[in-house]
């Protein structure tokens, strides 16, 4: 039999009630933000942060560039919560404890998902630094069997079979376009996700396999937050900042060696373009 899932219902409310009596902000949205993209958590006015290692029951982040900060506030008006750093799988930590903040947001209320994720583009007509708005993924873990969700199902919090057709919303994605466009925002890239465990980045015949597939870009986040938040009702929306081209020729595979630090340097140069657009999308949450 799997191994229970600690973080049971009134576990994870125990952590919402620790929040709550410290904070009387009931967010509507939640943020979650990849590697190097943590500056989005500045947009956050009338801020209430929480370090990760001071909330009860709560992991800790172990990978560079990642705050592991819980901050609560507004982004334009809009009533937030976000994510300094989330929980990877690489680093030791059980899927299911990996998505726990989802459902934390869920008990606070959030009704909105954002996540962004710093990942290498499969497609080779992508560049660095485009942005790809993600219109759905595949869930290559859970082939395996390996979800967020297996284990037994607590209704409270979802039902235990669903569709994941619209994981991806479409009014959020079609208004996310338009935003961009209004921004004069031109590395816009539409495409699928996959979450590859991790730590390691690809070799040539995975790139290909994956390509094969017809994926995009690989991360090593998200899909599983987005299941998660879907079996709780939330709509989502997710973006990739393409960090780098995976390699898909084995004569060119060596020179566009992947190095993290490359990862979190191009995350950063977006900064701004990123801050930008969140903000917009959330306001665009906030009004409908
Ligand atoms: N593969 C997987 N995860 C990643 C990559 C990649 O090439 N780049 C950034 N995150």
């Amino acid at each position: 039999l799997h191994a229970e899932n600690e973080y049971t219902y009134e576990r994870i409310t125990e952590i919402k009630d620790f929040i709550k009596s410290k904070c009387d902000i009931d967010p509507k949205v939640g943020i979650i933000c990849g590697t190097g993209l943590g500056s989005i958590g500045e947009l956050i006015t009338d801020a209430f942060i929480l370090d990760y290692k001071n909330i009860p029951y709560f992991p800790i982040s172990t990978v560079e560039g990642h705050k592991g900060r819980l901050i609560l506030g507004y982004i334009k008006t809009v009533p937030v919560i976000c994510m300094q750093g989330r929980f990877h799988y690489y680093e030791g930590y059980s899927l299911s404890k990996c998505v726990m903040p989802v459902r934390l947001m869920k008990l606070l209320g959030v009704t909105h998902l954002i996540a962004s994720n710093a990942a290498g583009g499969l497609n080779q007509d992508f560049k660095i630094g485009d942005i790809m708005l993600q219109k759905d993924h595949v869930n290559v873990m859970g082939f395996s069997g390996n979800g967020p969700l297996v284990g037994l199902n607590d209704l409270r919090f979802g039902p235990r079979f669903f569709s994941m057709v619209n994981a991806y919303d479409v009014d959020l994605l079609e208004s996310a376009k338009k935003i961009a466009e209004e921004l004069g925002l031109k590395n816009i890239k539409e495409g699928v996700y996959t979450c590859v465990g991790g730590p390691t980045y690809e070799t040539v015949a995975e790139v290909r396999a994956l390509r094969s597939m017809g994926i995009d870009a690989a991360g090593m986040s998200t899909v599983h937050e987005v299941t998660t938040a879907r079996h709780c009702g939330m709509r989502c929306f997710a973006f990739s900042l393409i960090t780098n081209i995976c390699p898909i020729d084995y004569s060119t595979a060596v020179e566009s060696e992947i190095h993290s630090n490359d990862v979190i340097e191009v995350a950063m140069s977006k900064d701004k373009d990123l801050k930008l657009f969140v903000e917009r999308i959330v306001q665009f949450i906030g009004k409908n």
